[in-house]
């Protein structure tokens, strides 16, 4: 991708709206090549009842990974999938001993989930490399685009399983401990769609593969949108802890067994439930979040007592030690709630993921980018978790947000304008150009 033309020179671009050098960098051109971008992988997946379902470690993900392979393979980058799932596209120009700056987000989604979660990060960090093929800059940190695998934890309940094999965080023993509710295991699941999860540990990369990390990814809740606001600069993002419950009660005759001879794990884990909402309304827990969004009732049936329940439950805040100490707390709630009922709990933790306080110093360079180039923005914290946090772990990472309608995710109505996702890539394109020169010049100076 490098050119004859001199090192980037930031700010030298045509701003946001303008009609640049081609017609490659106008807003509305990038919009409208990423409402075909979206389009083209909706249609992966869609499930016939609404939305898009592709789980991690099914073909759907593997397909959408494929067709963005495609897209990158297109703009000339060098493209491979590493043994975790993820699609790594390198631009040729730069050598394996320079770090790269790597943009990217993933392409699994929830059951019957929205197509812009993710997607909107992938299709976004496509349009930036086409930005800088589009200006001739020459980059000292050459881009790398990453599609990441599993960042769902919809399935195995692990979130983020292609970023943290890829920062070293995914011991290889999660392959046969973390199964999905039909007791798949990942390491099966990788090997059903082609994968092989016994060279998980090359999926690694050093310290030194990437000099930053940034991701564009839509808010997935209402902020921007009530505030008017089209960009978000997230300063925090949450980490969430997760945790399978299963009630065993006993199952009998709804008609024949007395009220008071039950042990209905139905009744009990239903107060269970409400222990675990009324730990995200607490007021001294404000900003936790804490819900159980599955649960399987056995044998299911009209007229049996339930004798088993399983259920999940996700609890997510910005405040490590305050995450920790309420997913202990409803564990230990959920265990008197069972002895009180003459039921029994199991309960293990099936994931835990560290919050992350991104640093400070990319995000300014995006502020002080937003600001010259006349783009509102404002600061926010990612309630959701997010692949920046994991990748944080290997290199400084920026997250930009964009507008949800009417704030919603994970459902079929999730949507972002292209427009919106447009201006995030215009504001991503300086950014990265000016967190190269930042690099470099500190490089440079470190000798
Ligand atoms: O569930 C989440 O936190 C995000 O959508 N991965
Ligand atoms: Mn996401
Ligand atoms: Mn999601």
């Amino acid at each position: 991708m490098a050119r004859e033309k001199p090192a980037v020179t930031p700010g030298s671009g045509p701003a946001a709206g303008e009609a640049g050098e081609t017609d490659l960098i106008s807003l509305e051109a990038t919009a409208q090549r990423i409402s075909e971008m979206l389009s083209a992988i909706g249609a992966i997946g869609a499930d016939p009842a609404g939305g898009v379902s592709r789980l991690a470690y099914t073909e759907p993900e593997r397909d959408a990974h494929r067709l963005a392979a495609t897209w990158l393979t297109e703009l000339g980058l060098r493209v491979r999938e590493d043994p975790a799932g993820n699609t790594i596209a390198d631009d040729p120009t730069g050598d394996d001993t320079t770090a790269r700056i790597v943009l990217g987000s993933h392409l699994d989604s929830v059951p019957r989930g929205g197509n812009f979660d993710g997607v909107a990060g992938v299709v976004a960090a496509v349009e930036v490399v086409r930005g800088f093929q589009a200006r001739g800059w020459r980059l000292s940190h050459p881009l790398r685009v990453v599609c990441l695998a599993g960042e769902e934890g919809a399935r195995f309940g692990e979130p983020c399983i292609g970023s943290k094999a890829i920062a070293g965080l995914l011991p290889a023993s999660a392959l046969n401990e973390l199964t999905d509710e039909h007791g798949v295991t990942l390491g099966q699941a990788m090997r059903n769609v082609g994968l092989d999860p016994a060279h998980l540990s090359e999926a690694r990369w050093s310290s030194r593969d990437a000099a930053a990390f940034l991701e564009l990814h839509v808010e997935q809740a209402r902020i921007l949108e009530d505030e008017g606001v089209p960009l978000g600069l997230v300063d925090a993002i949450a980490g969430s802890a997760r945790m399978l419950l299963t009630v065993k009660g006993r199952a009998d005759h709804s008609g024949g067994a007395l009220m008071r001879d039950r042990g209905d794990a139905l009744a009990a884990a239903a107060e269970i439930v409400l222990t675990v909402e009324s730990a995200g309304r607490e007021s001294a827990n404000h900003g936790l979040r804490a819900t159980v969004g599955r649960m399987a009732v056995e044998p299911n049936s009209l007229t049996t007592i339930p004798g088993l329940v399983r259920l999940a439950i996700d609890v997510r805040d910005v405040d490590t030690e305050r995450l920790r100490a309420v997913a202990t707390s409803l564990i230990n709630a959920a265990g008197e709630i069972c002895d009180r009922r003459g039921v029994v709990l199991d309960a293990r933790v099936i994931a835990d993921t560290s919050p992350a306080i991104l640093p400070t110093w990319v995000r300014q360079v995006a502020t002080d980018t937003c600001r010259e180039m006349g783009l509102e923005y404002r600061v926010v914290t990612s309630g959701a978790g997010r692949d920046a946090q994991v990748m944080n772990h290997l290199a400084p990472a920026g997250l930009v947000l964009v507008p949800s309608r009417r704030g919603l995710s994970h459902v079929p109505d999730e949507w972002t304008s292209s427009v919106d996702i447009a201006r995030g890539v215009s504001l991503m394109v300086e950014w990265v150009a000016r967190l190269d020169q930042r690099m470099a010049q500190w490089e440079h100076v470190g000798g």
